[in-house]
């Protein structure tokens, strides 16, 4: 099969699982007592099914490769992928697990979260098959530390993506028992675009300039990206370090799923082999949009929301 004949032009390797969003509660929640909650939203929540949801947005051709309960939860994260057009022929319904949930309770302007994995840290390697990885152009990987089950052989996993013929991305996200324990020396020469944000960066490299960042990881890699919230984001490639500013949003409703927009925007024109400085720029303008509208997929609707928002917002075409 040739590169360009295949299926799919992403295949998004990932944790799948809801939010349980609580907001307007009036203090916080005391063992042995009961509070009230004004508000309650259920969405799809997990970075890897908003990058996923916003990239097909932007008209990418997308399927996913998950594993979810059998289940209530389960069933909402199908249906909400497929009305995002994504394909979900690769994720397994497992009678075994149940699909995870996150209880996201907003007090003032920060959060209390508990989650529950369930599914996610069942997915295993060997669950991803030649027929997956051969059926799309490009495969993206998020949320490394969160998927217990694939995390051992992450190096496997990226070496078949390669062998399959696919270019490669990985965003590792938040390790929450921040020990960062990935073999990162193996992993990243498999990695065509790599893309943590700053802090990530930070505690994986132990380096807080970025500027020694991108000597250390320098040879290990093709594309390192770095996200830097308001400051935008940096490229780095064959020697060559681009600053893009960020399109800056004075009235932000938040920033949950910004960088997963980010990467749909960057990861949408870099498989059309488009030049760093533009994929920077349009990854830019999709965190920017991110944050115009409350939660990860909120702005990204439909491809004509997304569009009006980049021209009314940020003054930006496409
Ligand atoms: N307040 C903001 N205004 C405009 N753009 C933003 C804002 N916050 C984030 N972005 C854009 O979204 C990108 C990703 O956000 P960032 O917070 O750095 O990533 P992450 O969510 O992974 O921490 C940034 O590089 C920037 O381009
Ligand atoms: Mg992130």
């Amino acid at each position: 099969m040739t590169k360009n004949k295949r299926k799919f032009d992403v295949l998004v390797v990932g944790e799948l699982n809801v939010d349980i969003i609580f907001n307007g509660i009036n203090s916080l929640p005391a063992i042995g007592k009961e509070i009230l909650s004004k508000e309650m939203t259920l969405t799809m929540g997990s970075s890897s099914a908003i990058f996923a949801a916003n990239i097909s947005m932007l008209g990418v051709k997308t399927a996913f490769a998950g594993r979810v309960g059998n289940d209530i939860f389960g069933s909402m994260v199908l249906d909400t992928l497929k009305s995002k057009k994504i394909d979900t022929r690769f994720i397994y319904v497992s009678n075994s697990d149940k699909t995870g949930a996150t209880v996201v309770l907003n007090y003032d302007n920060d959060r209390a979260m508990v989650t529950f994995p369930g599914s996610m840290e069942n997915l295993t390697e060997k669950d991803i098959t030649d027929e997956m990885l051969h059926s799309a152009r490009h495969m993206h990987l998020s949320s490394a530390f969160l998927q217990k089950g694939l995390k051992p052989d992450i190096v496997k996993l990226f070496e078949r993506a390669k062998n399959a013929g696919m270019t490669t991305s990985l965003d590792v996200q938040w390790d929450p028992e921040e020990k960062w324990d990935l073999p990162f020396d193996r992993l990243l020469p498999l990695v065509d675009v790599f893309l943590p944000n700053k802090q990530e960066l930070t505690a994986i490299t132990g380096k807080t300039d970025i500027k020694d960042v991108f000597r250390v990881l320098d040879t290990k890699t093709n594309t390192i990206v770095v996200k830097m919230s308001t400051e935008g984001s940096m490229g780095f490639k064959e020697g060559q370090l681009i600053h893009v500013p960020a399109f800056l949003n004075e009235s932000v409703e938040d920033a949950i799923g910004a960088g997963d927009s980010f990467n749909a925007g960057f990861i949408s024109k870099y498989i059309q082999n488009k030049p760093l400085g533009e994929c920077l720029e349009f990854g830019n303008l999709m965190g920017a949009v991110n944050t115009t509208a409350a939660g990860g997929t909120g702005a990204f609707q439909t491809p004509e929301q997304v569009k009006e928002i980049a021209k009314k917002r940020f003054g930006k075409e496409f």
